[in-house]
């Protein structure tokens, strides 16, 4: 049995915090160990570049989150871990996926978005101080994605579109290049959702972030990890009255760490009112408890930076040997760029096979406007006739838009559109072809 492929990327852009290490860390640490199940993690320090822009902080944060994945237990010999800027494969994917990906696609995305929204509730021109880099984002991370083909990417919910644009820009390669199902070149990935992890509050009660400055870094020291918890707000309920544990940053932080037993003892407590300054205490030994362990291992990690240097440059050569360079030599062929010394016989065929499926419209010496769905050479779907070019062009913006879900074959060949008969089959073409072909459109124009 071919093991799962679970990929993880972790921006290197900042300092782990306890948020990271229950949402991301700790759940991803977990499905490792399972079986059946290959990992990948790596440092996304080529997507660090798109946000920030000085060069010692990415240096340092690349080595606290490598040092902190080490510590909380990431097993290098078990799972593959590496630094995105030490496959050169990745930036030539992303080249190649560049130049399939619909610049449309890239215009909607949600941080590209944000960018030109706030820019235009400033008053500035659409595009002001918005990089390439950050407009080709997604792109970037499709390629860290399908380089490795994986199966699946757990991620948290701002991500999920990211993840649909890689399925999207590896669907269209397939189609382009590709050769009959299962000759694809990517796997289309899809998106985990881990429902049940805990996203925590921040010091302010808001959710933990570094875009809010309310986090408590993971690893700080025993000392200023109880000065930032005793810091938490709270509502101010004095020592003996009871408390809303529901309510409380103090309590979830709690219920984070602790068992089901100890959080039912806590919960009690609450409604006995016990003191702030008293739960504060707890919440700091028990996350103490877990913590303090993993920060001696960090700390001796983070003396020894040659040491990662090495692990994540021996992580990316071996990925590279099994994964990455044999890829990059097939899409390399698939594209056309190819040794020049070895004459590919089929040039005409492949030529064909590249398009996209396309609507042709036409009038016919009947007077009516028709249109075809043509994929390559075969014509899949030839249209009834139609008294203007405009009620023909709305009938086939909406089989763009609507997709093929729709549609339904009626007396053999016949097409209908609901109750509308709009067109039939080509010869030896089947309803499930149109289908697909209209999935391309659909995908477009999400
Ligand atoms: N964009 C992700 C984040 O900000 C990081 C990332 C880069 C990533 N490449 C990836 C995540 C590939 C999963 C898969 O969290």
């Amino acid at each position: 049995m071919t093991p799962i492929r679970v990929l993880t990327g972790i921006t290197t852009s900042g300092t782990p915090h306890l948020g990271n290490y229950v949402g991301a860390i700790r759940p991803a640490l977990a499905t490792s160990r399972q079986p059946g199940i290959e990992s990948f993690y790596f440092l996304a320090d080529y997507h660090a570049l798109i946000k920030v822009q000085e060069p010692a902080r990415v240096q340092r944060s690349t080595l606290e989150i490598a040092a902190t994945w080490l510590a909380c237990g990431l097993d290098p010999s078990k799972v593959w871990f590496y630094r995105q800027s030490d496959l050169p494969e990745t930036n030539e994917l992303t080249w190649l996926l560049t130049c399939v990906a619909g610049k449309g696609i890239l215009n909607r995305a949600h941080a590209y978005k944000a960018a030109v929204d706030r820019n235009r509730a400033e008053g500035q021109d659409d595009d002001y101080a918005v990089t390439a880099g950050l407009f080709m984002y997604p792109v970037l991370m499709a390629a860290d994605i399908l380089l490795f083909n994986a199966h699946k990417v757990p991620v948290g919910r701002d991500q999920i579109q990211h993840i649909e644009m890689a399925r999207d820009f590896g669907q269209r390669f397939n189609h382009l290049y590709g050769g009959p199902a299962g000759t694809e070149y990517f796997t289309l990935p899809e998106a985990v959702i881990e429902e049940h992890v805990a996203t925590l509050p921040g010091l302010d009660g808001r959710k933990m972030s570094k875009s809010y400055d309310n986090t408590i870094p993971l690893f700080a020291p025993r000392a200023t990890l109880k000065k930032l918890i005793f810091s938490i707000v709270t509502d101010s309920r004095a020592p003996g009255e009871a408390k809303d544990a529901d309510n409380s940053n103090v309590f979830q932080l709690y219920q984070a760490f602790a068992t089901a037993d100890e959080t039912a003892a806590m919960r009690n407590a609450f409604a006995d009112g016990i003191a702030w300054g008293e739960a504060k205490q707890q919440l700091f030994e028990r996350i103490d408890a877990e913590i303090a362990p993993l920060r001696e291992q960090y700390e001796a990690l983070i003396a020894k930076p040659a040491y990662i240097e090495q692990l994540l440059r021996d992580g990316a050569a071996r990925l590279r040997a099994q994964y990455a360079t044999p890829l990059l030599l097939r899409l390399r062929e698939a594209v056309g760029l190819r040794d020049l010394g070895k004459q590919v016989a089929t040039a005409k065929t492949v030529s064909t096979q590249a398009s996209l499926p396309v609507f042709k419209q036409y009038r016919e010496a009947d007077g009516k406007f028709y249109f075809k769905l043509v994929d390559g050479d075969r014509v899949l779907l030839q249209s009834v006739g139609h008294e203007s070019a405009r009620t023909a062009g709305q009938l086939i913006g909406r089989l763009k838009q609507e997709g093929g879900a729709a549609l339904q074959q009626a007396e053999t060949v016949a097409v209908k559109l609901g109750e509308e008969l709009i067109g039939h089959l080509h010869e030896g073409v089947e309803l499930a072809e149109i289908v697909e072909a209209l999935a391309q459109f659909a995908v477009e124009d999400a």
